[in-house]
């Protein structure tokens, strides 16, 4: 155990102080080892860099001082904070730096505090601390002397305050700053020279401020910067000689912006790009050529955008992607060579809410058979054929919920054997059999919550059986009914076997059924043979020719585009396709 010697204030104690003061040495009857207000926790802990570290934190809430004169001025970290409900009400002054700095502190966190301003020279002679998080404060302004001293200061967190001013210059003291984070203020410019002196910064977040433009001349000081993140700034464009600047950048995000057009030059300056978040922006086309220089990006998102396409040639280069998202959007149909220079890397793509039929989506997979991961939400799927993911071995996620499927698809998930992600909610299934409960018991993580469970004994007799018995059980406790009314809402955990209807209808009621069903299927079929003859024989072709697939199953698909020339699409797959759409 180590000992730590208290050291006081000289000052002369307070009632309140003396008060306190005496509930401390009564809590520590076998000697003042560490010292700690009551309202505060003090413990040494293991730090793999720092060895023995004390760390004092105070996150009871509804605090009106900071008592500074209790703590161990040893300390290494202090952590002032406070429930959501129960903020506190601080002001900082220099209370780390009088009358002797907390020399060894390296993190001060005062969180949700209404701190309304740091102060001058507050942290003067804090020499080691490396990281200061006054996030969700009301701080307003802050200046260059609030930061004097900080010569070790590697982090800087003011996000969730009303910051509106800062002035050129703020930050000159934190020479060795590398991570800083404005977001969530009130931001609206950023003035020149804002961030003089902090040549090392890599990380700059100033999300969610209503900045609109971003001026270059503020980038010219932080051209060493990795990552940037401007989400919600209510941007329109951006001017490219500022990724000129920042041409070391590996992180980009401008999610949720105002972006409507982005030219084929864009992005030419980030060579070392890895990750590009583009998503909830107001874009209707991705051009040609867009991410030719950025042959190292890995992760790509265009979700929730107003995309009706992707240029043929809008992927060229991406010889790296991994992660591409495309939800989200209004695509209704892809140029397969759009496709082509992406087949060797990528393993996650995201289809979900575009106006996409299923064949469109068959004749881009069929060209990824490394494929882990398959988005197939929103897309309106009643069913899918078993036949699917012939070509895809390796789906070990595949996110089918907010459709309308109405039966467990059973022969499709047989051929996923290495399924191990499975989201199946807001479909409309009602009931399971032991057979898709089997096939379920050997997927990790499954998702069956909001289907229109039919709690009858018929539906969902089986399940409720799975229920007590299998590793399904978690899986399973948490649905609720959907049907009969008079159980609508109510858990699987709650229900009995015996709680449930009977098998519903007598023999007669089913033989009428199905009589009824049979008409309707004479009547289906003749409208599905009609349609089949006039259109989409493409479609109807990629189905039911089994037979040719299996000609072709081992052989590769990067060889079969690299056999034609770019553009000429339909002979790449000719043996499954033979009468190309008309584009
Ligand atoms: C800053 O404090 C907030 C709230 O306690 C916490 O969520 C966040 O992780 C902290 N930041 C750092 C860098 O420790
Ligand atoms: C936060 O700052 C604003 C603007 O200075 C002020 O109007 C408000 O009263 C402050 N809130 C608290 C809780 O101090
Ligand atoms: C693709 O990369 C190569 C090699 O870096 C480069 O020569 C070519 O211009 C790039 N293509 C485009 C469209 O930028
Ligand atoms: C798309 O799917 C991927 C994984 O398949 C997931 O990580 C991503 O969040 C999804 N995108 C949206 C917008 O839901
Ligand atoms: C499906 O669409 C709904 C409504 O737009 C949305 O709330 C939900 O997040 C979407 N789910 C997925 C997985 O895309
Ligand atoms: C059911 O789940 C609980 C935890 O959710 C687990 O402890 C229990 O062993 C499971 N029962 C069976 C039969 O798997």
């Amino acid at each position: 155990m180590i000992i730590y010697s208290p050291v006081y204030r000289t000052r002369k104690p307070s009632y309140t102080v003396l008060l306190v003061m005496s509930i401390i040495w009564s809590l520590n009857v076998k000697g003042a080892e560490i010292t700690c207000p009551s309202e505060c926790t003090c413990r040494t802990a293991f730090d793999p860099e720092l060895g023995q570290i004390l760390r004092i934190v105070c996150s009871k809430g509804g605090m009106h001082n900071i008592p500074v004169e209790f703590f161990d001025r040893n300390a290494e970290v202090i952590v002032i904070s406070a429930p959501r409900d129960r903020p506190n009400f601080l002001t900082i002054g220099p209370i780390f730096t009088q009358p002797t700095p907390f020399v060894n502190l390296r993190e001060l966190h005062i969180v949700n505090s209404n701190v309304p301003s740091i102060g001058q020279y507050s942290f003067w002679g804090l020499q080691h601390l490396r990281l200061i998080n006054l996030t969700y404060n009301n701080l307003t302004s802050i200046g260059a002397d609030n930061f004097r001293g900080l010569i070790s200061l590697t982090e800087l967190n003011l996000d969730h305050n009303n910051i509106e001013q800062m002035p050129s210059e703020t930050f000159r003291h934190l020479t060795a700053l590398k991570t800083l984070i404005l977001s969530n203020n009130r931001i609206s410019t950023l003035v020149p020279r804002l961030f003089r002196m902090l040549a090392k910064l890599t990380f700059l977040d100033i999300s969610d401020n209503p900045l609109e433009d971003l001026n270059p001349e503020v980038f010219k000081d932080i051209q060493h910067l990795r990552l940037f993140k401007c989400r919600r700034c209510l941007l329109r464009r951006i001017n490219t000689q500022i990724y000129h600047l920042v041409a070391h950048l590996e992180e980009l995000d401008l999610g949720e912006n105002q972006f409507k057009y982005l030219t084929s030059d864009e992005f030419i300056s980030l060579k070392k790009l890895k990750k590009l978040r583009l998503d909830g922006n107001q874009l209707s086309v991705i051009v040609d050529n867009m991410f030719g220089r950025n042959r190292e990006l890995r992760l790509l998102t265009l979700a929730h955008n107003r995309l009706a396409l992707l240029a043929p040639a809008a992927l060229t280069n991406l010889t790296s992607l991994v992660h591409l998202d495309i939800s989200h959007n209004k695509i209704d149909r892809f140029h397969l060579q759009t496709f082509a220079p992406i087949v060797e890397t990528l393993k996650t793509i995201n289809f979900s809410g575009n106006n996409l039929p299923l064949n469109e989506i068959a004749i881009v997979l069929q060209i990824l058979p490394d494929i882990h991961s398959v988005g197939l939400a929103n897309l309106s799927l009643k069913e899918i054929p078993p036949n699917f993911f012939t070509y895809n071995d390796h789906i070990v996620g595949l996110d089918l919920s907010w459709n309308m499927f109405t039966k467990f698809p059973y022969k499709l998930l047989t051929k996923t054997k290495f399924l191990q992600h499975l989201d199946l909610s807001r479909n409309k299934i009602q009931g399971l059999d032991e057979e898709d409960l089997q096939r379920l018991e050997a997927i990790a993580h499954v998702d069956l919550s909001k289907n229109s469970w039919r709690c009858d004994q018929c539906s969902v007799g089986t399940m409720l059986v799975f229920m007590t018995t299998t590793v399904l059980n978690s899986t399973i406790r948490q649905l609720a009914c959907y049907s009969p009314l008079r159980l609508r809402g109510t858990k699987f955990s709650d229900l009995t076997f015996n709680v449930l209807d009977p098998c519903p209808s007598t023999h007669e009621a089913q033989m009428s059924v199905i009589a009824g069903l049979m008409l309707l299927c004479i009547a289906v079929l003749s409208a599905v043979a009609a349609a089949l003859c006039c259109t989409r024989r493409r479609a109807a072709h990629y189905y039911t020719n089994e037979e040719k697939r299996r000609e072709h199953e081992h052989e590769h698909p990067e060889e079969l585009l690299s056999r034609t020339e770019v553009g000429s699409v339909a002979t790449i797959h000719a043996p499954y396709h033979t009468v190309p759409k008309s584009r």
